[in-house]
């Protein structure tokens, strides 16, 4: 298992160019099961949840074409002769449940072993189950898996009594073949979801309203194939942003949708960085040590649960006490041992986590739990003085494209001992 070694503390200076959106790689992949006509993807990371997906398509039958260096995809679902997401890849990336709705609103049937719990909660899809029920879907659990059956989805009310991304994006990509129109009321509207709703658009879906709480869909006959180019990743460019932050570095970050991370630039520019807003870029500078910030995770637009670890990472050398509450995941605080750890001073009291500033944070042997705990002990290890190790770094590859080698151009001192 790959570990990363990494020395401290340095100050990031440079460029560094964004990657594609993972979680939008995800759902618009799933979204070539919906027509037999090729689909090309561009701007598709360099990610382990892809490789993972491309092996899930790869197993239902469909063929995948992927260009890792020219960062193109081209997924061709016509052979697709297997409706299952089996426990093995499901096991490995949650995110699998997303081709449920695709599934059966193609081939009228699905088989996707559940997800079970992982690192940061019990993370259940009973609201997209439920959705297609309504929808006219027959549902049974069988042997850890969910079978869905329907002769034809046909269109319906809907309201999400919790906001879910993912769920948002598995029940319009059911809708858009369904017979009639659905509406969905308090929808995620994340520039992810966004972004399916418009390759979706592009495949002749009939679609209003996405990137607001209520979607209209009219389910049409067929969709077409085409060539869709995936907006950048938000999180890795606040990954960047925070790491900028935490060095007292000065980074340009390149190749990003700036209104996409607002909610995290503002925050930075709380805790004292210098932002620059340019054209798709953004210049991320920080002269002091950080001052004290409050936060609480909230669905789009609010402060992003995937963003909360690396603030606490920053947060642990604040000039004075800071509080982050997470809302969205019960279990989302495993990156606080592991930083206290290399000396952080950190309470937590239920769903809040207690920050008091340190002066310093000294390296360590860490653990990774989570894909962005693991964001959050790289941006502290180059902070702090001395040598870290991070190990189980898989968690970081699933979402993270070249981050070692990114780190490195930024003038990090990042070794992946193998
Ligand atoms: C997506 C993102 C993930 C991000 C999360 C929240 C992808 C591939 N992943 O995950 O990176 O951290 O949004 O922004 O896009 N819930 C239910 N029942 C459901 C569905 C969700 O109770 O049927 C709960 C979850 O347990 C969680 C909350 O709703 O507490 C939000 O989860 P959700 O938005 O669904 O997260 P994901 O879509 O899995």
């Amino acid at each position: 298992m790959d570990r990363l070694l990494i020395r401290g503390p340095v100050k990031l200076k440079g460029r560094v160019s964004i990657s594609g959106a993972k979680n939008a790689a995800l759902p618009c992949m799933a979204a070539s099961i919906l027509t037999d006509k090729p689909i090309k993807l561009t701007n598709v990371p360099d990610v382990a949840d892809v490789d993972s997906t491309i092996e899930l398509l790869r197993y239902m039958g469909a063929q995948c074409n992927y260009d890792r260096n020219k960062n193109y995809l081209l997924i061709d679902s016509k052979t697709l002769n297997r409706y299952e997401a089996p426990y093995d890849i499901v096991r490995k990336m949650r995110a699998s449940s997303l081709v449920l709705g695709p599934l059966v609103a193609r081939y009228k049937r699905a088989r996707v072993s559940l997800p079970g719990g992982c690192a940061i909660g019990v993370r259940p899809i009973d609201l997209h189950i439920k959705a297609l029920s309504q929808m006219g879907a027959e549902i049974r659990n069988e042997h850890g898996y969910i079978v869905v059956e329907a002769k034809q989805l046909k269109g319906i009310k809907f309201f999400f009594d919790i906001v879910t991304v993912t769920g948002t994006e598995n029940i319009m990509m059911a809708a858009v073949l369904a017979n009639g129109t659905t509406v969905l009321e308090n929808c995620a509207k994340e520039p992810e979801v966004v972004c399916l709703a418009k390759m979706l658009k592009k495949m002749g879906a009939h679609i209003e309203g996405e990137g607001t709480d209520r979607i209209v869909i009219e389910g049409v006959k067929h969709l077409k194939g085409c060539t869709y180019k995936l907006i950048s990743d938000r999180i890795e460019a606040g990954t960047y942003a925070v790491a900028a932050a935490i060095t007292k570095g000065d980074v340009i970050i390149e190749n990003c949708e700036v209104e996409h991370f607002e909610n995290v630039l503002i925050k930075l520019e709380e805790a004292g960085a210098i932002i620059k807003r340019l054209k798709n870029a953004v210049r991320v500078t920080m002269n002091r040590r950080p001052k004290p910030f409050e936060i609480v995770t909230m669905p789009y637009p609010g402060f992003p649960t995937d963003m909360q670890a690396q603030f606490v990472a920053l947060a642990t050398l604040a000039e004075g006490s800071s509080v982050v509450k997470e809302t969205i995941f019960e279990n989302r605080f495993m990156h606080i041992p592991e930083l206290m750890r290399m000396g952080a001073d950190i309470e937590i009291k239920g769903n809040t986590a207690h920050i008091r500033g340190v002066k310093r944070l000294l390296g360590a042997s860490l653990m990774a739990t989570d894909l962005r705990a693991s964001a959050a002990l790289v941006l502290a290890a180059l902070a702090a003085e001395g040598e870290s190790i991070i190990n189980r770094i898989y968690h970081l590859d699933r979402g993270y494209a070249h981050l070692d080698k990114k780190m490195r151009i930024l003038g990090a001192k990042i070794e992946r001992l193998k």
